[in-house]
């Protein structure tokens, strides 16, 4: 069956599917929102979420794929389902919604590669260093650089889309992953000795009062993080060798994933609590900006950091381009499976159509007014870029994800899903709790956060 279409080797399914999972969520959107949040509690939830929620719906969605060895949609019409491919529909819909802004900050990093070798080849001088400030502010507001790296962004991710990701990523994601995570780890020993290193680590462990909002968000990124919810990972299940196991590899992808985003947290936190309140107040030392306002500065006073600057902007870019591929793949397979068309006009117009409603991200963060202003939720975001990341990663991945979890909970044929678990892997020993879970907990647990958001909007203890 399905000859044709490939799979990947063993590690290969790993790394492409750690690499989806592994990008600007982890490195760039989960300490900012954590520290948003206030740490603490928000941290908790997040990890529950991935324990209880995450990992038994990464197992769904890669059986559902290996099963099927379809793409989402057709993946449910195969199964013989078809009002459920609703569910693939959804993820379509969210893949094109995430790329557009995703690849918005993207292209910042890889602005910031070019800055850095700029700076590494001439001289890093100390005003350099303290207007990195205003430079990144002066950035967002230039409607021109704004979306001309983003385009740049989307050319990257439509070449390999168009060339088939087998080879070349797969390839280059066994050398450049652990390179990203060996510089990850000089940066928290580094972080060790920072003076905020304490009270970051204060911050992030102490219980304190949550909203609902903030739980809502907690839960909704750590499917963002994990790639769940949109059927990236059922795409991938799809690709994956049968004689891998199921429960292992998704283990694995969930513990990397978790691994990634703490540490990247306790470096960025780190740095937040090194500098004095009223500076930490201040609009350039807010964590959603300080990878590219504070964190050239510590580098560039590290041994050797002109050498590791711009390497870890360009293995951020990396871990950028191996998720934002997964979501145009997602994009682009169901143009080949529905519409017949061949990989190269599925892949330029998806590309096309997402720069388009990127341009409006692009241009939401202080290049164009009344985008900046958009605020069609009250005051729940800001601008098209906040409020396209607040549907996708608060809604409409955690309503993907309770529906993929029914689904392979309640509906799809019992000796199939089992047999997809067993495969490659034997008799797995949580198999009724992992359906319990998928058939009560999950669904439970993420309706009711979202309906406390919608009805109560309350603070919890
Ligand atoms: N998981 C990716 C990240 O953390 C983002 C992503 C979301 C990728 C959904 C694919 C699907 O950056």
């Amino acid at each position: 069956m399905s000859k044709d279409r490939g799979s990947f080797s063993h590690i290969g399914f790993i790394l492409a599917a750690a690499g989806s999972a592994i990008g600007l969520g982890n490195l760039w959107k989960f300490p900012y929102i954590a520290y948003e949040n206030n740490g603490g509690s928000f941290v908790l939830i997040y990890l529950l979420t991935i324990l209880i929620v995450g990992f038994p719906i990464m197992m769904a969605e890669i059986v559902i794929g290996r099963a099927t060895q379809k793409s989402p949609v057709s993946a449910f019409l195969k199964l013989g389902h078809p009002a459920w491919s609703g569910i693939g529909w959804l993820g379509i819909g969210t893949g094109f919604v995430i790329l557009s802004y995703y690849s918005v900050v993207a292209g910042w990093t890889v602005h910031y590669f070019l800055k850095c070798m700029q700076w590494s080849f001439t001289e890093f001088t100390p005003e350099i260093a303290n207007n990195l400030g205003p430079y990144f502010g002066n950035f967002l507001q230039n409607g021109p650089m704004q979306v001309g790296f983003h385009l740049l962004f989307i050319i990257f991710s439509m070449s390999v889309v168009i060339f088939g990701i087998n080879k070349g990523i797969e390839r280059l994601a066994r050398i450049l992953m652990p390179v990203l995570f060996l510089i990850l780890v000089g940066l928290l020993v580094n972080s060790f000795f920072t003076p905020g290193f304490k009270p970051a680590m204060q911050f992030l462990f102490r219980m304190n009062k949550i909203t609902a909002d903030g739980i809502l968000e907690a839960a909704g990124h750590a499917f963002f993080s994990l790639s769940l919810g949109m059927g990236a990972i059922i795409t991938y299940g799809s690709y994956m060798n049968k004689k891998e196991s199921i429960p292992k590899a998704a283990g694995l992808v969930c513990i990397m994933d978790t691994l990634i985003a703490l540490v990247a947290c306790f470096i960025m936190c780190s740095i937040i609590f090194s500098v004095s309140e009223a500076e930490r107040a201040s609009e350039f030392s807010q964590s959603m900006v300080i990878m590219f306002t504070t964190l050239p500065k510590m580098f560039y006073n590290l041994p050797a950091g002109q050498i590791f600057a711009p390497l870890f902007f360009l293995l951020v870019s990396f871990a950028a381009l191996t998720s934002t591929i997964s979501l145009l793949e997602v994009v682009v397979a169901f143009f080949i499976d529905h519409l017949k068309w061949d990989r190269i006009k599925s892949t330029l117009l998806a590309g096309l159509l997402i720069f388009g409603t990127g341009v409006l991200a692009a241009l939401s963060l202080g290049a164009n007014g009344p985008l900046s202003k958009l605020n069609p939720f009250g005051g729940r975001s800001e601008g098209v870029f906040d409020t396209l990341d607040y549907l996708a990663s608060n809604w409409f991945l955690p309503v993907g994800g309770i529906f993929i979890s029914l689904f392979v909970g309640w509906i799809m044929d019992k000796k199939l899903k089992k047999m997809e678990m067993e495969t490659g892997h034997g008799p797995v020993k949580y198999y009724k709790f992992w359906i319990f879970l998928l058939r009560f907990i999950c669904p439970a647990a993420v309706g009711w956060i979202i309906y406390a958001v919608i009805f109560m909007g309350k603070t919890f203890n």
